[in-house]
């Protein structure tokens, strides 16, 4: 009975958490929770928690427990899923716990470089947070599951997943993982370089906050895009470094192009890398299949256009790219008895 036996599928990502219930979306959040600085007690938790993000007196803190892709900081992580878990089934207090205690199975996304102790507080935290039934899958598994693809057939896809903490880049086919890297250059460090920019080249000291909002509405990775890809400048408002006036710069999609290149050139770079050590016969399948990208980092502007340009093979971006490896998770989940690749 749904009631007694609840299914969940969830995404613990370093930027956001996504929880599927029943084929749907029922939870996305950040991952971010408010503690108590004396007691360290939960405050809040998830969107409400990073409304407090650089803004909280020193009675409160805030901490995203998860640093590129895994558990940084486990007794957070384990509050903040238990949180996010308890939300999702719609259980609220300590008592209802009790009295109602639902048999939870769960399948978690893991990044592919997740070391055995990763996967162990992974365990442990899921198994506090009341999952009585775990499986994991490695997410760029997921996503490619999330995408569409049939990854039990003799076929070679790319998956390329630029999230907050980590890129993952991985040759899927016949259930398994062939080739991959999991490299710790992603969306963070897209916002450190806007950051860094806005300090050496505007004067102007903004926080992460302001700093994604400048990724979000003009951030491109190409100088020039089609006239009508072409976001309008933004107007960043700032205080500048040395008077500490305030100060306001507009911004447009060409000057953060720049200033994120030499990010983004990593990342091309890790995908040629890892299409190098690709064996022949997947490497024609994956010509033939075209790349997919996912993850938040794929939103931005001329992505698919500047890898498909730089790699000579077409690249695309996933529907609604931040929910790929939560789409897959969830579609695992109804396959716990048929996918080996899940693991307990
Ligand atoms: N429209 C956008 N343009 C550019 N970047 C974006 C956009 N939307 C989200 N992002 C970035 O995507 C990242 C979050 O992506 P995602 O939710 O896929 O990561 P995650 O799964 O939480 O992290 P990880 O996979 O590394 O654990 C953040 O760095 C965020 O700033
Ligand atoms: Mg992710």
């Amino acid at each position: 009975m749904a009631f007694f036996r609840q299914e969940l599928a969830i995404d613990l990502g370093t930027a956001n958490t996504v929880i599927f219930k029943d084929d749907q979306v029922i939870l996305d959040e950040p991952s971010i929770i408010a503690l108590e600085t004396k007691t360290d007690k939960l405050v809040a938790i998830g969107n409400e928690a990073q409304l407090m993000e650089e803004f909280t007196p020193p009675r409160l803190y805030t901490i995203r427990p998860l640093m590129n892709g895994v558990i940084a900081d486990y007794d957070a992580a384990e509050k903040m899923l238990t949180g996010f878990i308890n939300k999702a089934i719609g259980r609220k207090t300590g008592l209802a716990r009790s009295v109602f205690k639902p048999a939870l199975k769960i399948v978690i996304g893991i990044p592919g470089g997740s070391t055995p102790v990763d996967m162990r507080s992974i365990r442990d935290s899921s198994s506090h947070a009341g999952a009585h039934d775990l499986y994991m899958i490695y997410e760029p598994m997921a996503s490619a599951m999330g995408i569409g693809i049939d990854v039990t057939e003799p076929n070679g896809n790319m998956i390329v997943d630029i999230g907050g903490g980590t890129t993952e880049i991985a040759v899927i086919s016949l259930g398994g993982i062939i080739e991959s890297s999991s490299i710790h250059v992603a969306g963070n460090e897209i916002t450190t370089d806007i950051i860094d920019y806005m300090n050496q080249q505007h004067n102007i000291s903004i926080g992460r906050t302001t700093a994604e909002h400048i990724k979000f509405s003009v951030g491109s990775v190409l100088p020039e895009l089609p006239q009508e890809e072409e976001p309008a400048p933004f107007v960043v408002e700032g205080k500048n470094i040395v008077t500490a006036h305030p100060a306001t710069a507009s911004i447009s999609y060409s000057e953060i192009s720049a200033c994120i290149d030499k990010t983004i050139t990593k990342i091309e770079s890790e995908i040629i890398k890892v299409l190098q050590r690709t064996p022949p016969e997947l490497y024609s399948n994956i010509v033939r299949n075209g790349i997919w990208l996912a993850g938040g980092g794929s939103l931005l502007r001329g992505i698919a256009k500047r890898f498909t340009d730089k790699v000579n093979i077409q690249f695309r971006v996933a529907e609604d790219p931040l929910k790929a490896v939560a789409r897959g998770t969830c579609l695992a989940l109804k396959g716990t008895d048929r996918y080996p690749f899940l693991m307990k």
